[in-house]
């Protein structure tokens, strides 16, 4: 049990207790029990009657969700530096650079790729993400997919099978879906609560999309895509018509496809990856287009060695509203609460009471700070579970 005082703004995303989306409360106080969950928060001259032990006190600073970063591929080996470096001299980003990846995920040993999803989900601890979502994708065999859901699982309950990233070299397109189908999601569902697809240019069509995402359904997987990344198509619009719980990039959308998304607030998330388009040079998604139709807009890093090699939220955070017309308390509501729709989770996302006590010390006196200082590290601490992770209070 513990409890934090001098709380001069307390993020809690509950618009029931406090001012405005992001249900900000200042000059308070916050306690959380044993079992890691919010027990309370109020007037820090009424802690007395909720906790009697000796409280912390973060001296004014702001206290925020832990960000929840529902789209990653941290389970890899190598790096692919060598192509960034030509990208960044004229060469267009394409899934084909995924293979690169393949390659060496291969051959590293299971040691190895759990010290790299080790090395990254500690990174992003640092930066205050407290909830992780990790992909599959780079193995694309039976057995390399189904090792990497294992070295996922070290780091998350939120793993995710991607064996549908792309057809691997040397293999016929529709054998290797139905192998997704069959065979490797057999090998691979005990160790993923989810099933993804990427659907876009250069990887899968709609077709192959919708049939691999039923099987994995039927296997008892959530269902979430790869969308429009790289040019319009028809991913979006079969997310929607699936159910899936998140439509991911979202780069690209026709008319069409924000209604879509708009129609399915409720049960479909947009969630928008920035750093993406930063590190590919490609036009930002269009987040307040979507945002004023009433999508439900979720933001997350995408990151992998390839498009994205980042796990900073805030980065993210000040992308989305530097470069992509969010507002400050949008942008860290689509980092939390949206991130936490798109995992369909109500336990992580928030400071509510009965929520899990999973917050981020700012060194700074607001939110608006992640995107007014780019660049800089204003993690003072982070908390995970009622236990301080990352930095010290
Ligand atoms: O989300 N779009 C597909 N997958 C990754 C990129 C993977 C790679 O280039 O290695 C993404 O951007
Ligand atoms: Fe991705």
């Amino acid at each position: 049990m513990f409890a934090l005082t001098g709380i001069g703004h307390l993020v809690t995303n509950d618009e029931t207790v406090g001012q405005g989306k992001l249900g900000v409360l200042q000059d308070v106080a916050l306690v959380a029990n044993d079992a890691g969950n919010i027990s309370w928060v109020g007037k820090q001259s009424e802690l007395g009657s909720h906790f009697d032990g000796k409280p912390i006190d973060v001296g004014g600073r702001a206290v925020i969700p832990g960000f929840v970063d529902s789209h990653t591929h941290l389970v890899f080996a190598g790096d692919r530096a060598r192509e960034f470096e030509s990208r960044m001299q004229g060469k267009p980003y394409a899934a084909g650079g995924i293979k690169t990846t393949m390659a060496a995920t291969r051959a590293a040993s299971d040691d190895v790729l759990a010290a790299n999803v080790a090395r990254l989900a500690s990174e992003a601890l640092a930066s205050g993400t407290t909830t992780l979502e990790v992909k599959s994708g780079y193995g694309l065999s039976v057995r390399d997919e189904a090792r990497s859901l294992v070295a996922a699982k070290t780091a998350t309950s939120e793993t995710t099978f991607l064996g549908a990233h792309v057809v691997p070299p040397d293999t016929n397109a529709d054998d290797y879906v139905a192998l997704v189908q069959g065979e490797m999601l057999d090998a691979c569902k005990g160790n993923a609560k989810w099933i993804d697809v990427f659907c876009d240019r250069g990887a899968f069509d709609v077709d192959q999309a919708r049939a691999i995402l039923q099987s994995g359904a039927a296997a008892g997987l959530g269902m979430r895509i790869h969308a429009n990344q790289l040019q319009q198509g028809g991913g979006v619009q079969l997310g929607v018509e699936l159910g899936v719980a998140s439509c991911d990039h979202c780069t690209h959308l026709s008319q069409q496809d924000i209604d879509a998304l708009s129609g399915a607030s409720a049960n479909t998330v947009a969630t928008l990856l920035p750093t993406a388009e930063l590190c590919t040079r490609s036009p930002f998604p269009d987040a307040r287009k979507l945002i004023d139709a009433g999508v439900t807009v979720a933001l997350a890093s995408d990151c992998n060695p390839g498009s994205s090699y980042t796990s900073s939220m805030p980065l993210v955070i000040a992308l989305a509203v530097i470069n992509m017309g969010m507002t400050c308390d949008e942008a860290l509501w689509s980092a939390t609460v949206g991130g936490a729709k798109a995992l369909r989770r109500s336990d992580v996302g928030n400071l509510r009471v009965g929520s899990r006590a999973d917050m981020v010390v700012l060194d700074a006196q607001s939110h608006i700070h992640l995107a007014y200082r780019p660049g800089v590290q204003q993690v003072r601490a982070v908390i995970r579970g009622g236990k301080t992770v990352f930095g010290s209070l």
